[in-house]
């Protein structure tokens, strides 16, 4: 219980959304609300516009940038939240998703007029892995959008996600009026523009009010009236608990780009969203206020300088706390090691610090030690569970254009897949070695890195594989048969795990049902309870 006053004031989450759902303009709301900045325009957006696909180097240059901004950390109302950021641009997908499992809860975006995007349904579907609790915040209401009965419907069922409506809103595009906060029972009247979120407020206590209508006219005032008693009839008061265990989606309705229901959503995530929980580890749960230290990498950024190989490995901090120059136990290496420069990431000082709590990311200098998923201890030996590797979509064999080079360019691929820019994979019986990505973008961007930070030069040779499968059987022998058989599409994953890749849909269907004692999944997870 040492440390319950700074753990209990921590609030770590990150804002996902399908790109150009309003996440940059958000967060730089939010981060005027905090005092991290001072005027709109300040945060530099770290998104990789369209246009930037066909240009890596200039992806990679925002991806420095975006070193700066992967952490903010600001203060709300005696609250420190830790605002993680997330690549918008779907070839980093792999780093989103690795993000989510470093905070405590999420914010997700959608355009009012677009709804549930095909980034928005991959994103949740790794919050329901992790049971995150998840609020949403519909944006762009001052545009033409759906209309909301429809939009809501169209979230619950497409995201698997009950909604919570905790503020209705007055028409949309032109017409939008405003919102009206079912739980304090205030109009929130519309105005393009507000500096620092004072909105102007109406407190309405019956709804039935001639005010009402004088403020928004009878036709509307009517369809608030009709609208609110069906909403609330439906869902009465919000079930924190409920909101906790990821059973239910406060629903907030606003225009990040007005700066409108940007605090009343703040306001209540501070109120209701998780400080730091237990988390799971191999051996047993970790619970953020046992005294040792202990926390995992879930990102590592390189240095751009290729003359410098060191990278920043993102711990997010689980129990205990960390210290500066303190010797922390480095779990698969065996190898206690120290940090004499531990980075922060207040948004206003990017500073050195001395010390960190639970929910805390920090930013430690790497020589070549970690990969995704390490985890430190004060001693004790495990893992924390729960960060997964997805299957890639695009697979490429790697062809070793310089011989000469061929250790270094071992090395590379290895330092390069331990930070999680793509997954390496060995053919079986063979030493094929083959790249799997997400994105097109990441075979550019390792070829680029691997002969300009490690002299090697490779092309890649396309294979016709769509996915990867993860084997597991609890009869060996039919996992070895099966393997001898299929020996052209199975490969070993970078810890020894069997893979199956999958030239089709057909393919994998076909062999799923000639097999039925083999399991075959979609993701693995880096270290596993055991
Ligand atoms: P992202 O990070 O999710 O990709 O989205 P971002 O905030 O960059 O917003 C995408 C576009 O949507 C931006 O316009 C932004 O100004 C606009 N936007 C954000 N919130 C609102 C809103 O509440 N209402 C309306 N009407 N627009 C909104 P852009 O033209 O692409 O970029 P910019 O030139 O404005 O930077």
């Amino acid at each position: 219980m040492k440390y319950s006053t700074e753990i209990s004031k921590r609030r770590s989450f990150a804002i996902i959304s399908h790109p150009d759902a309003g996440k940059t303009t958000l967060t730089e709301k939010l981060l005027l609300f905090g005092g991290a900045i001072q005027t709109a325009g300040a945060v530099k957006s770290n998104k990789i516009k369209k246009h930037a696909t066909s240009d890596f180097m200039e992806i990679e240059r925002q991806r420095g940038i975006s070193v700066a901004t992967s952490v903010m950390t600001f203060e709300y109302q005696g609250i420190l939240i830790n605002l993680l950021d997330t690549p918008g641009h779907k070839d980093f997908a792999e780093d989103t998703y690795r993000t989510l499992t470093a905070v405590d809860s999420v914010i997700l975006v959608i355009d009012s007029v677009n709804g549930v995007e095909a980034q928005t349904r991959r994103l949740m579907e790794v919050c329901r892995m992790r049971d995150t609790p998840v609020i949403v915040f519909v944006n762009k209401m001052d545009r033409d959008g759906k209309n909301r009965f429809d939009l809501l419907e169209e979230i619950e069922k497409e995201l698997s996600l009950p909604l919570h409506p905790m503020a209705w809103p007055i028409n949309s595009g032109k017409d939008f009026k405003g919102v009206y906060n079912l739980y304090d029972k205030k109009l929130v009247l519309f105005a393009a523009n507000t500096k620092g979120g004072d909105e102007d407020t109406v407190e309405i206590t019956d709804l039935q009010s001639a005010e009402l209508d004088a403020m928004l006219g009878e036709k509307d005032a009517a369809i608030l009236r009709k609208d609110v008693e069906l909403v609330d009839g439906v869902n009465g008061a919000l079930n924190v608990d409920d909101y906790l265990a990821a059973k239910t989606a406060p629903v907030f309705f606003g225009s990040a780009i007005n700066n409108f229901g940007v605090r009343e959503m703040l306001d209540t995530f501070i109120r209701i969203a998780p400080a730091p929980q237990c988390r799971p580890a191999t051996s047993r749960e970790v619970c953020p206020d046992e005294e040792k230290l202990s926390g995992f990498v879930f990102k590592i950024h390189a240095n751009l300088d290729p003359r410098h190989r060191d990278r920043i490995a993102f711990m997010r901090i689980c129990s205990g706390r960390f210290e500066r120059n303190k010797y922390y136990h480095h779990v698969r290496l065996d190898k206690d090691i120290r940090f004499s420069n531990p980075y922060s990431f207040l948004a206003r000082s990017k500073d050195v610090i001395e010390e960190a709590y639970p929910g805390d990311v920090v930013g430690l200098f790497d020589t070549g030690n970690f990969k995704i998923g390490d985890t430190l201890t004060e001693g004790e030996d495990f893992y924390f569970t729960g960060i997964p590797s997805f299957s890639p979509e695009i697979f490429k064999e790697v062809v070793n254009k310089d011989p000469m080079k061929t250790k270094q360019l071992e090395k590379g691929l290895m330092q390069l897949t331990d930070e999680g820019v793509a997954q390496l994979f060995t053919q079986f019986g063979g030493n094929k070695k083959i790249i799997g990505c997400v994105g097109e973008l990441q075979f550019e961007v390792i070829q680029y890195r691997l002969l300009h930070e490690y002299t090697a030069s490779v092309e890649f040779r396309p294979l016709p594989f769509y996915k990867a499968c993860w084997l597991t059987s609890k009869e060996p022998a039919k996992l070895a048969d099966f393997a001898r058989f299929k020996q052209s599409n199975i490969a070993e994953d970078k810890d020894g795990h069997m893979v199956y890749l999958a030239q089709s849909e057909w393919f994998l269907t076909t062999e799923r049902t000639n097999n039925p004692g083999i399991e075959f999944h979609f993701t693995s997870e880096i270290h596993k309870a055991g």
